[in-house]
């Protein structure tokens, strides 16, 4: 093992890497792969594993485990996070060491019972201490729904090693070294929009609540269950989370359409360029029918400004773009001027179930819906003009 999964005194990286996942969770595209990151912390007196992995990676997760342990005895196994890419592995890695005992807080005892038949679990409450030498204690941050029930961190105290979960965390394998400090981080700031808009972006009060309880206490490294281990760049991955979970925003439009035969798209091109006129100098056109939708949300959680169009499909909202909206609903967007398009052959109507499916947000949705019959006509295009026109108007360019 390379001295570069080594930092903090004490704390050893023995997280995999899955270059071979094409859809995390089924749904996201990971082009990228993605890290399972798992971390060992020694101390004079005992020895803990926080979090585990995926099950596919159980073997490569115990045989680290093993070289940093080097001889010593696993005492305790700290759950931050139940979700199996996590958790996974922590069946095989109990039965490796039948004398550790599992930490969780009592939500966790019972998913542990209910996923694995785990049972026996330390149980911790906030702020809860456990200590594993002098100068080695581990501290326990309870940070519900970020983004399950019995999400917690664990912390380092006396090294300011915050373990975080999910928190902090982005798609992209590691290819080689494990801190910031270490590595060309571009990528994984930007997957960590991605990984945010997809998985996290619902929790944003919950996310808002765990950077209160963190506020003022004294961190050196925040090590995420998924991407490098942030220590240079802290500050600034600490402040992308803020500003997501508040729904803060860069000055951009993110255009996203799905086109049958062709109309849709020239709308959409329409209106980028229309955008691009008016002076917005970020814009993003996005086909919703070829686009993973994390890409999709990405560029929403990045850009003030959203256009969605479509065609009528069966007198109904084209499927790409209900997906769209209502994984936008599910999210709770806020802060975020709106319009929409939509084309339809006999049947009217579809703009005004586009604004109704996202009902109840907190967003500024233009009152102009363009809605065209068949091929747009000059006036459509005039109308779709109009819409950049006021979008470009609301944001701040
Ligand atoms: Fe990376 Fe919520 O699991």
């Amino acid at each position: 093992m390379n001295n570069l999964n080594q930092f903090a005194g004490g704390v050893h990286y023995v997280g995999v890497n899955d270059r071979t996942t094409h859809l995390f969770e089924g749904l996201w595209l990971v082009p990228l792969g993605v890290s399972y990151n798992a971390y060992v912390v020694l101390g004079s007196e005992h020895t803990a594993l926080i979090d585990t992995v995926d099950a596919e990676h159980a073997t490569q997760l115990e045989l680290k485990l093993q070289a940093v342990l080097n001889g010593r005895k696993l005492d305790y196994i700290v759950v931050n996070h139940m979700e199996h890419d996590h958790s996974g592995a922590l069946p095989h890695i109990c039965r490796c060491h039948p004398e550790a005992t599992v930490v969780g807080n009592a939500k966790t005892a019972a998913m542990l019972d209910g996923y694995f038949g785990i049972k026996g679990v330390h149980t911790v409450a906030d702020t809860d201490t456990l200590s594993l030498g002098p100068d080695c204690t581990l501290q326990f941050h309870l940070t519900p729904m970020l983004h399950w029930p019995e999400t917690m961190m664990t912390r380092l105290v006396e090294q300011g090693v915050l373990f975080s979960g999910d928190a902090f965390g982005c798609f992209g394998a590691l290819n080689g070294a494990v801190v910031d400090r270490d590595m060309n981080t571009d990528a994984y700031r930007l997957e960590m929009y991605r990984y945010y808009a997809s998985i996290v972006a619902k929790y944003g009060v919950p996310v808002q609540t765990a950077l209160r309880k963190l506020d003022g206490v004294q961190l050196n490294y925040i090590c995420s269950t998924h991407g490098p281990v942030w220590h240079d760049q802290l500050a600034e991955v600490v402040q992308t989370y803020a500003d997501l979970a508040q729904w803060k925003a860069e000055p951009g439009v993110v255009v996203a359409y799905a086109s049958m035969h062709g109309n849709a798209t020239g709308m959409a091109e329409h209106i980028a360029g229309q955008l691009a006129a008016a002076g917005v100098r970020n814009v993003v056109l996005q086909d919703l029918n070829v686009t993973n939708l994390s890409y999709v949300l990405m560029n929403i959680a990045r850009y003030s400004g959203l256009v969605v169009g479509g065609p009528t499909y069966n007198t109904q909202i084209h499927p790409r773009v209900a997906a769209l909206l209502e994984a936008l609903k599910n999210s709770g967007m806020q802060r975020r001027v709106v319009g929409l398009f939509g084309g339809y052959t006999w049947s009217p109507g579809v703009t005004k179930k586009m604004a109704a499916a996202l009902d109840g947000l907190k967003i500024d949705l233009l009152d102009t819906l363009v809605e065209y019959k068949q091929t747009p006509t000059a006036a459509d295009l005039e109308a779709a003009t109009a819409l950049a026109q006021a979008i470009a108007g609301h944001i701040a360019l």
